[in-house]
């Protein structure tokens, strides 16, 4: 690995880094600007709970004093839906509202959109989580990729989950993200099932992956 790169436990300091690196890598490794344009609300929604309620189980890439990637992981997933609902999500409506996101078009072509995949049978995640409980997230700014940050990163995460007891790890990508499906299958997750999901100009899938793990200990 280069040299000057350091993979280390996320600090409180990183905050900020993370939710700029989501936002610039959201739309398959590209910008979400093109899809949303209130930052605030996407890495909100990307990355509060990670930062936030969960910091112990994020790692951060460091280059040059910077941060350049990082793996938002997650232990319980039932504990994230609950935390999300009751916490996240309210607070993420009050603020979009009072930033006036729900007079923008893009607002109401995605809820729309939305609404379509509902009544579609989408948002049907039939995710296993007795067997893959915990998640994860992982982001690389453009320059950094290719580098070995994203297999040291889920490797710290892969030991974390193995030492808790845990039989396994899940994640979401989307279907036409051909390098983030080429990592996570190169790091041994395997395609558990796929779900609708709503764009601003068209629908595209979601695919679950799933990777079974040893318990360390
Ligand atoms: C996907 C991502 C996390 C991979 O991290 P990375 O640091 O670039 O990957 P690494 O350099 O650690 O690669 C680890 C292994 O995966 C392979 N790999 C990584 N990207 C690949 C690609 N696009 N195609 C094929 N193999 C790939 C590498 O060849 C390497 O295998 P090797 O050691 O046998 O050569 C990173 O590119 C990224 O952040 N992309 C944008 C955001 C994203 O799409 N996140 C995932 C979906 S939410």
């Amino acid at each position: 690995m280069n040299n000057s790169i350091a993979v280390r436990p996320y600090s409180r300091q990183d905050r900020a880094s993370i939710r700029r690196i989501s936002c610039d890598t959201a739309d398959k490794g590209e910008p979400i600007d093109k899809i949303f344009h209130d930052r605030e609300i996407v890495a909100d929604l990307l990355t509060r709970y990670y930062t936030d309620y969960e910091p112990h189980s994020t790692w951060v890439a460091e280059s040059g004093g910077n941060v350049v990637g990082y793996l938002n992981g997650c232990l319980n997933t039932r504990r994230y839906y609950k935390i999300m609902l009751f916490r996240v999500l309210p607070r993420t409506l009050v603020k979009a509202f009072l930033r006036g996101v729900f007079y923008k078009k893009e607002s109401w072509i995605f809820s729309m959109a939305l609404i379509k995949v509902w009544r579609r049978g989408g948002f049907d995640r039939k995710i296993p989580l007795y067997k893959y409980p915990a998640h994860l997230h992982i982001n690389i700014d453009s320059d950094f990729r290719g580098k070995n940050i994203g297999r040291i990163l889920m490797e710290r995460f892969v030991e974390l989950a193995g030492k808790k007891g845990l039989n396994g790890i899940h994640l979401t990508v989307k279907e036409n993200n051909a390098n983030g499906r080429a990592f996570f299958e190169k790091m041994g997750f395997a395609k558990l099932d796929r779900y609708l999901i709503p764009q601003m100009d068209h629908n595209s899938y979601i695919i679950i992956y799933g990777k079974e793990i040893a318990r360390v200990g």
